[in-house]
């Protein structure tokens, strides 16, 4: 495969952990391809469909009724066999075997290192759209599907509130984000939580259980949001350490998990999917890869893969503020 050899035939595939509005993507990419002559394959299972040559083609009417639909219709894996030199090769055959001239790749940062790799390797033309619930990918202000994630918690989080409010309990609530806390401080915020512990900020239990007993002057219940990826070790561990503090309080621990995942995207996700899927294939066309591409203060922009994978995206510390003020 010629790396000046123009694009006819695109594959896209969805890798890593799913999200909201991946199907989105996946309807935007192969609406755009068709749109533009091209034809589109979908890979199946993300790069272990690559090394196995689970392709199958992909028409624009192949792609009706899933805008709405959360999950990926391409299914999605954590690869194996594409982390080694062999499984990489099996997977640039696979391209070979069927003309494909380049990749969509939605997914994550191991989505992007996978991409990276294969075009050093085999000079593999990949584009990759930021597909994760967890918002920690540098280079674009928001990923498809953290703003579905953030709406299910703080769904969750109203109800959560109406039950300790009647019953004068403080709640630890659990959510996603392995190494980020995007999701947890955005649903802090926006469910009025009076306290959020996120993996970029080291908070002493001490500091919590001074707050919490500052809040219960006024106030008979509150909120504790969890990022499951925070240093204490998650909401049950939080919990547990708190309880020793503050053994007279009643509390309650509720884990959001995998509910966090699934679920329709908004229609601000489906919008941002739409966007990057078009603009994904128009890059392709004007011979641009080798990038994430992201929506930055509205506007589409690509960041080199290399870039996207290296740099951490920083947790925005004037929303890190606003939680004590507005919980006072
Ligand atoms: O998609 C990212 C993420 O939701 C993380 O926040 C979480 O730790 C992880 O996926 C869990 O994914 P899995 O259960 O698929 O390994």
């Amino acid at each position: 495969m010629s790396a000046n050899k123009p694009i006819e035939h695109i594959g896209v595939f969805t890798s890593g952990g799913d999200s909201p509005g991946m199907n989105a993507a996946i309807r935007a990419v192969v609406r755009a391809g068709v749109a533009n002559g091209l034809r589109v394959s979908g890979i199946m299972g993300g790069y272990d469909g690559l090394v196995q040559d689970q392709v199958r083609p992909l028409g624009a009417r192949d792609v009706s009724n899933i805008i709405q639909r959360g999950g990926t219709i391409l299914r999605s894996a954590r690869s194996e066999a594409f982390r080694t030199a062999e499984g990489r090769t099996q997977a640039h055959a696979t391209m070979q075997r069927h003309g494909m001239d380049a990749l969509v790749a939605i997914g994550g940062d191991g989505t992007f290192t996978g991409a990276h790799i294969l075009f050093e390797e085999h000079g593999s033309r990949v584009i990759g759209l930021p597909g994760t619930i967890d918002n920690d990918l540098f280079g674009t202000d928001r990923t498809i599907g953290f703003d579905t994630a953030v709406n299910t918690a703080v769904e969750a989080m109203d109800k959560i509130r109406d039950t300790a409010s009647s019953h004068d309990r403080l709640f630890f609530v659990e959510v996603m984000g392995r190494d980020a806390g995007f999701i947890a401080l955005a649903s802090a915020i926006a469910s009025g939580a009076e306290y959020v512990m996120v993996p970029e900020r080291y908070q002493g239990i001490e500091a919590l259980t001074d707050e919490l007993k500052k809040a219960s002057r006024s106030k008979s219940s509150s909120i504790v949001v969890v990022a499951e990826g925070d240093e204490q070790g998650g909401a049950f561990a939080v919990a547990e350490k708190v309880k020793k503090q503050l053994p007279e309080r009643d509390m309650r621990v509720t884990v959001l998990g995998h509910l966090q995942r699934g679920g329709s995207p908004t229609a601000m996700d489906r919008i941002l999917a739409s966007r990057l899927g078009v603009a994904a294939v128009e890059h392709l066309l004007q011979g641009r890869h080798g990038c994430m591409l992201g929506e930055v203060n509205g506007t589409v922009v690509a960041t080199p893969f290399a870039t996207a994978i290296g740099q951490r995206k920083p947790l925005q510390e004037e929303l890190l503020a606003l939680i004590p003020i507005l919980s006072v």
